[in-house]
This record gives C-alpha cells, structure tokens and sequence, in this order.
C-alpha cells in the first residue's frame, strides 16, 4: 500500500504548527515564565528557540522526508547498531508525555464547561483554587482526560488526510485571531503597565544568578513547545513529497509557534496582576486559579472564559494528535497493523498510564519533569548527534532539495549542529538530571513517606 502523502501543501505546515502550538503554548509557558523570573526567562527563551530549536526542526524535518518513514524506521534505516535503538526513546517519551497532556487538556475541556453551565463568579482566589482542586484530580478529572484520548483516537483512526489535515485547517487561524482579541483586551486592564514590565524588560542579575535552573527550563520549554525530540517532526515530514523548502517551513513554525507563547503572555500576566496574584505561584494549577479569578471580575469574562478554555483545548487536540501519529505510524510501518487497530491500542494505553495523574498531581512532576527536562533534550541531543557526526552528507544534500544550491549555508547548518547545539543541550540535560533527582529525593520522598 502507497504511504499516505499530505493533501496540500499548506496542510504539512498547519499541521506541524498545530503540532507545535498547544499547552506548551498556553498552560506550560506563562507559568515557567513565572516561575523563572519573567522577561529573563522569556529572553534566554527567545534566544533558545532562534539558536537551537530552528536548526534542530531542520534536523527531524531532514530524517523524515529523506526515509519516508517513521521515526523508529527511519533511524534503523539512517544509522546502525546502538542507533537502532533511539526510535524507541522516542516511544517512551510520546507514550509519557501524551498520557499527562491529555489529563491536562481536559482540564480546559472541564473549565469551558463550567463556564457554560455556571460562570466564573467565584468570591476570590481560595474559591478559585478549591474549584481547581476538585476539577483536577478525582472523578471529574478521570472522565475528562477519558473523553479527551477518545477525540484524539478517533482523529488519528480517520488517518492523515482525514483527520489531521482538515482540523488544523480551521483551528490555527482561529487560535490566533482569539488570542490577539484577548491581548487587545489584557491591554484595557489597568494593571497592564505593570505586567509589561515584568514580562518585557529582562533583569539580567536574575539570568546571572539563576542560569542553572533558567537554561534547563529554556530548553526543556523550547523543545517542547516545538515538538521535537520525540519524532513528531520526523513523522509529519515523512508525509512530505520532495519539493518543499524545508528551512522556509521550519521558519514559519517556529515564528507561528513563538508568536503564540508570547501573545499567550500578553494575555496572562496583565490578567494575573489584575487579580493581584503573584505571576510564579501555583505552578501547573496557577493559570487556572488566577483566570477564573480574572473572568469572575472583569465584564464580559464568562464569555471570555469559555472562548479562552474552549481555544486551548482545541490547540491542545492539535498537539495531541500529533504525538499519538508518532506512535501509531510505527504500529502500521513496523508491525503491519491497521490503522484503526493501531490508534485504539495505543491510546487506551496511554490512557491508563495517565489515570494515576488524576488521582494526585504528583504524577504530574513526575511525568512532566522527566518528558521535558531529560526525554526530550536526550532525544534532541542523539538526533543532532546523529545528523550531525553520523550522516552530515546525507542531511546536508537533503536540505538543499527544495532549496537549491546551500553553499556554505549547509555546512554552517551542520556545525550548529554538531557543536554549540550539541555543547548547549548536554549542559542542559545534565542540569535537567540533577533537578529531577532533587524532585525523586526530596518532593516525592516526601510524598511516599506521607503515604
Ligand atoms: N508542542 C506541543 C505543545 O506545545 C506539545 C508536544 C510536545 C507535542 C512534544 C508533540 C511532541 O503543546
């Protein structure tokens, strides 16, 4: 049977946008960014996405289209010996992170809901953060993450062309055009000044104290705001026909995608100064305690409200789909097994790997620290290992299809690649490794011995 190809050629960069833009975006940035220190964070991000993650999208987008296949095959086929093996890092990590994703997402599901059927107006922040507490963990957080893996299955079941194609087509214009009406809006409160300075105006004593936790968080929060290090690019460009310009593309993706994080801030801090809430507390339930705070006070916010949870929850389903592809496409490729099979399998697996996440929001860091601050920089870090020492020929001839002649272009890409990235992501991971064993030592100790 003739692999499926992309239907258009505007549907392999909305998708691949659509990929990149979700909780990353919305949930994930805004509350690193206050965890982190606000515009000091935000530069080393900036810095981060330009300098390592453009290069690093060339680098899957490469593997895919040159191998047509998936991620797994794709490497077996590029490499030899131990690299055999890297596909099934990317495994792991897609199974780890989609199984707390989708807890997550549905969480916006549950929050647009309550909008609809109830509102905002709660009496302050302590009411606010009881409402979080019941809707993320226990029965109701269980059902919603259950009925969100279900959309994500059913998308994935009607295969590239169907699903994939057509739904990103409507939801990362609409995505867009909300967030700005919002940020329009975040502009009006009276509270904005003071939010735009704590977001925009970088304090570089903070970069120079606080640069080991700030350049894992950069990383961690690039790779995976943009999609990398599981395969996911590696398989969408593997649906790719040869004549696209591959760095062009990888551009607008990562334009679109650092456009979105940074309205997403444009919206979230004048609204979290407005409620007078302190921009890092609350860590992954803070968005939601300080905007329904927000939505309860400010007119108009009920419709707001659900407007915003409904948009998050649609470009969480974007992204979403995109991992379980990853999963799916080798089942079909390297197992043989239908489509339909496959995307059931897996995602009511997945599925039950994120139940405990809905008992207790340990699992949360659990899951999230290790996908983001090792998985996915270890995945990036081979990948560029690999394209950049193993097979640099190949992925620079690669690269110029499309684009013609690279000159000397090619070769400085695969120097970035082969050193600073390399230099950069290996002091990060380290960083990464040494947080997480904190958080296994001392948070989660903890927590069992509570037990
Ligand atoms: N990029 C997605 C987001 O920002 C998450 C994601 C990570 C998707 C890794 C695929 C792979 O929400």
């Amino acid at each position: 049977m003739a692999r499926e190809t992309w239907a258009t050629r505007t549907g392999f960069i909305l998708a691949a946008v659509g990929s990149a833009v979700g909780l990353g975006n919305i949930w994930r940035f805004p509350f690193i960014t206050g965890q982190e220190g606000g515009g000091a964070f935000l530069l080393v991000y900036l810095l981060f996405v330009a300098l390592i993650g453009f290069p690093a999208i060339l680098v899957e987008f490469v593997i895919g289209r040159y191998t047509h296949l998936n991620p797994v095959g794709a490497i077996r086929e590029l490499g030899s010996g131990v690299w055999n093996h890297l596909g099934w890092l990317f495994v792991v990590t897609g199974f780890v992170i989609l199984s707390y994703y989708s807890v997550v997402a549905g969480w916006f599901l549950r929050y647009t809901l309550i909008g609809v059927t109830d509102g905002y107006a709660l009496s302050g922040a302590d009411e606010a953060g009881a409402l979080f507490g019941s809707v993320a963990t226990g029965l109701d957080s269980l059902l919603f993450h259950a009925v969100f893996m279900a959309l994500v299955i059913g998308i994935i079941a009607a295969g590239v062309r169907g699903g994939i194609e057509l739904g990103v087509k409507v939801m990362v214009p609409a995505i867009v055009v909300l967030l700005g009406a919002m940020a329009v809006y975040g502009f009006t409160l009276d509270a904005s000044t003071a939010a735009y300075g704590y977001y925009l105006s970088p304090d570089f004593g903070t970069i120079a104290t606080d640069w080991q936790s700030i350049l894992p968080a950069a990383a961690g929060q690039a790779f995976f705001t943009l999609s990398l290090g599981m395969g996911v690019m590696i398989t969408y460009a593997s649906y790719l026909g040869e004549d696209r310009n591959l760095a062009a593309d990888a551009g607008v993706i990562a334009g679109l995608d650092t456009l979105v994080a940074v309205l997403v801030g444009f919206v979230v801090f004048p609204f979290l100064f407005a409620a007078g809430i302190e921009p890092g507390a609350g860590g992954p339930g803070g968005i939601f305690v300080s905007l329904t705070t927000a939505f309860g006070d400010i007119p108009a916010g009920r419709v707001l409200g659900v407007v915003f949870f409904g948009m998050v929850g649609i470009a969480a389903l974007s992204s979403a789909i995109s991992i379980l592809e990853v999963l799916v496409s080798y089942l079909i490729d390297e197992v043989g097994v239908d489509r339909l099979p496959a995307s059931v399998a897996l995602g009511v697996a997945v599925f039950l790997l994120g139940v405990p996440v809905t008992v207790d929001l340990i699992f949360l860091d659990l899951f999230d620290k290790l996908a983001d601050g090792i998985l996915l920089v270890l995945g990036s870090l081979l990948l560029a290992l690999f394209v950049g020492w193993v097979v640099p020929d190949a992925a620079r001839a690669e690269l110029g299809k499309g684009i013609g002649d690279l000159g000397s272009l090619g070769t400085a890409w695969i120097w970035i690649v082969r050193v600073p990235i390399v230099v950069v992501v290996l002091v990060s991971l380290y960083l990464g490794i040494v947080d997480y064993a904190d958080f296994l030592t001392g948070d989660l100790a903890e927590w069992l011995a509570a037990r």
